[in-house]
């Protein structure tokens, strides 16, 4: 279980990202808001000849056809899976401090209840966002009591009949959480699709299949969809390595790239401690300590810090007291000081021992670029050089694999302008 934290720009996505997936031996998860010249173009080819390509790209980051759905509210059939799936909503929208507050937990209930509504009945999400905009609407409160979730109706029948100031608050505020799937582009690949392969968590799991997860940063975004995927396949993927002895094999990789930008789950630190000896390897990549903490909170991202077997720190660590902390961690080391002093009676030689830091805060901070400490567990602290692709033997492979796959997203792209060029000439 990884946690890997370096500045921008310092080779997270060269130097451990698509090495990674590069030589996963099993089904690869990736999360990323980039696509050109990134692990997405990188990877594409390699993972294609291992098994199917799973491109979920609501917000056409690599300009990739819909060529699959994934039903976001399979996990929500029940009140914990709708629970959660309204987390996502709410923590990629805001800040781990300010998703406690009054507004931002009634309207996670508010939406928590409409996708366990719609779930359980089999709706399509698109039914939530026509609750979303009509807080009058009984249909919701029928469907939870039709389920026997009548505690969760008589909720929802609360809120609803409440002040109306309180409920339109509530209400708006659940709207600005759901806004992305306002957008028909983006609610669709999230809706199920007759003439559309369905991607399926579990079969994943055991395949050698590769699922690109890929969304802009930000509230608005399309990040809360990409981190329901991540969380709905690594915990399919527990299951069914719990059910097939223990372990999957071979292992499953998830890499969530820039995981506090797209992919903001709000129990990864939790689920980190489910993952562990499954046989699902979750590489979070951040750039920097407090970057998890805004999005975990203090206590989550210590416990998610924690519970990574494997934690590699690179370049540009701005924070002292986590440099400071580092360079604890590293060590001490003892060095030989050597004073000479001259007196009447001649020269006098003295040898001392002192303890010194190995690596001193400031060192860490100014640590190179491709230079990463590993922390693992059981052994010291050590200082790796990183080996980007780029620099790999198989770079004749992969370079121009990424630079075609690259012209293409280009080549979609322009399709795309051109397309509406001709739109705006014809109206
Ligand atoms: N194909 C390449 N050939 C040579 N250098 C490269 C190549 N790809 C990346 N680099 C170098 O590696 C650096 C880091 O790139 P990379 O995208 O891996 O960083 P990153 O930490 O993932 O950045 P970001 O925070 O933007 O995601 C780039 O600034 C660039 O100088
Ligand atoms: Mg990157």
């Amino acid at each position: 279980m990884i946690v890997a934290i370096m500045a921008p720009r310092s080779g997270k996505t060269s130097g451990l990202a698509i090495p990674a997936i590069l030589s996963a031996p099993g089904p690869v998860l990736l999360t990323s808001n980039k696509a050109a010249n990134d692990a997405f173009t990188a990877t594409v080819d390699a993972r294609a000849e291992v098994g199917t390509l799973w491109v979920l790209d609501p917000q056409q980051i690599a300009h990739h056809p819909r060529e699959m759905w994934w039903d976001i509210l399979a996990d929500a059939r029940d009140l914990a899976g709708a629970k959660r799936l309204a987390g996502h909503f709410v923590s990629a929208s805001v800040d781990e401090s300010s998703g406690s507050d009054f507004w931002s937990t009634a309207a996670s209930n508010t939406l928590g209840a409409l996708f366990l509504a719609a779930a359980s009945h089999r709706r399509p999400i698109t039914d939530v966002l026509a609750w979303l905009a009509t807080p009058a609407d009984r249909t919701p409160v029928d469907l939870l009591t039709d389920a026997g979730h009548d505690a969760v109706a008589a909720q929802l029948q609360g809120t609803v009949s409440g002040a109306t100031e309180t409920r339109d608050g509530i209400f708006e505020t659940a709207r600005q959480y759901a806004s992305c799937l306002l957008d028909p582009d983006v609610a669709a690949w999230v809706t199920p699709n007759e003439d559309l392969p369905e991607f399926k968590p579990f079969a994943f799991a055991t395949s050698r299949d590769t699922l690109y997860l890929l969304s802009k940063d930000g509230g608005g975004s399309a990040s809360a969809i990409i981190a329901a995927a991540a969380d709905a396949v690594m915990r399919a993927a527990v299951i069914v390595a719990e059910r097939s002895g223990g372990r999957l094999d071979p292992p499953a990789l998830c890499v969530l790239d820039e995981a506090a930008n797209v992919c903001r789950i709000s129990d990864l630190p939790d689920l980190y401690s489910h993952l562990g000896s499954r046989g699902v390897i979750p590489m979070t990549i951040l750039q920097s300590y407090r970057q998890g903490q805004r999005c975990w909170g203090e206590a989550g991202m210590d416990a998610l810090y924690s519970a990574a077997t494997v934690k590699i720190i690179g370049s540009g660590i701005d924070d002292a007291d986590f440099a400071d902390r580092l360079s604890r961690q590293v060590g001490d080391h003892d060095v030989q000081t050597t004073s000479v002093s001259t007196s009447e009676g001649g020269k006098s030689t003295s040898v001392s021992m002192r303890t010194e830091r190995i690596l001193p805060p400031d060192a860490i901070r100014a640590l190179p670029k491709g230079k990463v400490l590993l922390l693992a567990t059981g052994i010291r602290v050590a200082m790796l050089n990183l080996k980007p692709w780029y620099k790999e033997p198989s770079a004749k492979v992969v370079g121009p694999a990424s630079a075609r796959a690259t012209k293409a997203i280009t080549e979609r792209a322009l399709a795309k302008t051109i397309g509406h060029d001709d739109f705006e000439l014809s109206a």
